[in-house]
């Protein structure tokens, strides 16, 4: 039934999140955040008790109410066939292991590994296309202050032979330090080799100072720290002369990339004007945009369209000599299309969900009206945005 709605153009959602049952059932164990507790229902007096989410301390509004779309995977099919959804690549959602200690994060990554695995290969098989299933996934690394690099390779290396797992998704911490920390160097090397999928998504946004004092519930955190966390992030990683070493490496940046695509001339400008961090990097700051990946899930036909020219325009970057002069013969409509091959469709579920009853979510219904009405794009770019692409870079065509 899925096929019949979109003939053979698959939609596939790349921005797509779980805790799963093992990980829930940790997050009620625990009496700080992150954790999940129960408190009586706010909506009505009937005696009966909601379950919240707590992952940030100091979360405003006493975190948020979550129920089985969280966790169970009956619903995950449920909101896909619902919204026309053929394939999803499901990610454990924030903060994931971040805050565990070394040795129960490599525990629990290789026991939450293994429960994703099965979640994916006992998920229905796609109809009329026998070697597709519906759902695969991004595995977990313990990525914890202190982790010895070794549980990370051997982490990876399990990830790499679980069939159904195509990536891993990571937050902007990495051992304590960063992800520019020079430590990490072997673990970006074994991610290049084994060609997985990093899902590159932010959790701790930036110093809530910046929010003031007017009660804004989620809104500036979620709005505004996660982009700028994963930009702050995914700049230090291209300071540090990781894609030189590592060209082939697969970075996918949630939320469009953040401001990265907003702000890459100007740090190719503060770069050129900075002579050490000039002589680490082999190539402008502009170039290093062509080897990512950016899922569509910016909610703006305009945003999508402009992140595509930012990416399209990276081949006239090679070297650090400015633009090549063969840039300004690559007209819009071809930047844009080149652009619009690096970028994959998503919906950030089960977060930002309806707050009234609704047949199809705001989330997923505004950025799949993005990918549609972008300018210049033919109908060929926006079904590669909503699928194409993704089954190329995961490997499932
Ligand atoms: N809020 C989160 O905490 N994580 C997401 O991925 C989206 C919204
Ligand atoms: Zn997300």
């Amino acid at each position: 039934n899925q096929l019949a709605t979109h003939g053979h153009r698959l939609f596939v959602d790349v921005h797509t999140h779980v805790y799963l049952p093992r990980y829930a059932s940790f997050l009620r164990s625990r009496t700080t955040a992150p954790r999940i507790f129960s408190r009586p229902n706010t909506d009505n007096a009937d005696g009966t008790s909601e379950e919240r989410l707590l992952i940030l301390d100091n979360e405003p509004s006493g975190g948020r109410p979550v129920g089985p779309q969280y966790w169970d995977r009956e619903e995950k099919l449920k909101f896909m066939d619902r919204h026309g959804i053929d394939v999803s690549i499901i990610s454990s959602a924030n903060p994931w292991l971040d805050f565990l200690p070394a040795s129960t994060a490599h525990t629990l990554a290789n026991e939450l590994n293994e429960d994703l695995e099965t979640y994916c290969s006992t998920s229905p098989t796609l109809t009329g296309l026998h070697n597709l299933k519906r759902l695969y996934g991004f595995g977990l690394l313990p990525l914890v202050p202190s982790a010895p690099i070794s549980s990370l390779l051997e982490t990876i290396d399990q990830i790499s032979k679980l069939p159904h797992l195509r990536g891993i998704i990571m937050g902007t911490k990495g051992i304590g330090k960063g992800l520019d920390d020079d430590a990490l160097e072997p673990v970006w090397e074994a991610l290049a080799k084994t060609g997985l999928v990093v899902f590159l998504h932010p959790h701790y946004g930036v110093d809530s100072n910046a929010w003031g004092e007017k009660e804004n519930g989620h809104v500036l955190p979620l709005a505004l720290g996660f982009p700028f966390e994963t930009t702050t992030a995914i700049t230090r990683l291209i300071l540090s002369g990781t894609f030189d070493r590592h060209p082939t490496l697969r970075i996918l940046l949630a939320h469009s990339g953040g401001t990265l695509p907003l702000l890459s001339s100007r740090l190719a400008s503060c770069i050129a004007h900075d002579p050490l961090v000039a002589s680490r990097l082999q190539h402008d700051a502009r170039h290093y945009l062509g080897n990512l990946y950016f899922d569509a899930v910016a909610y703006g036909a305009e945003e999508l369209g402009f992140v595509s020219d930012v990416i399209g325009r990276a081949g006239a970057y090679e070297g650090k000599a400015g633009r090549k002069d063969a840039d300004g013969k690559v007209g819009l409509d071809e930047r844009r299309r080149v652009g619009s091959e690096r970028m994959l469709f998503g919906t950030d579920h089960p977060f930002f969900p309806p707050l009234s009853e609704t047949e199809k979510w705001m989330s997923v219904v505004e950025n799949l009206d993005a990918i549609e009405s972008v300018d210049g794009w033919t109908e060929k770019e926006k079904d590669a945005v909503r699928g194409g692409n993704a089954l190329k870079l995961f490997g499932l065509s």
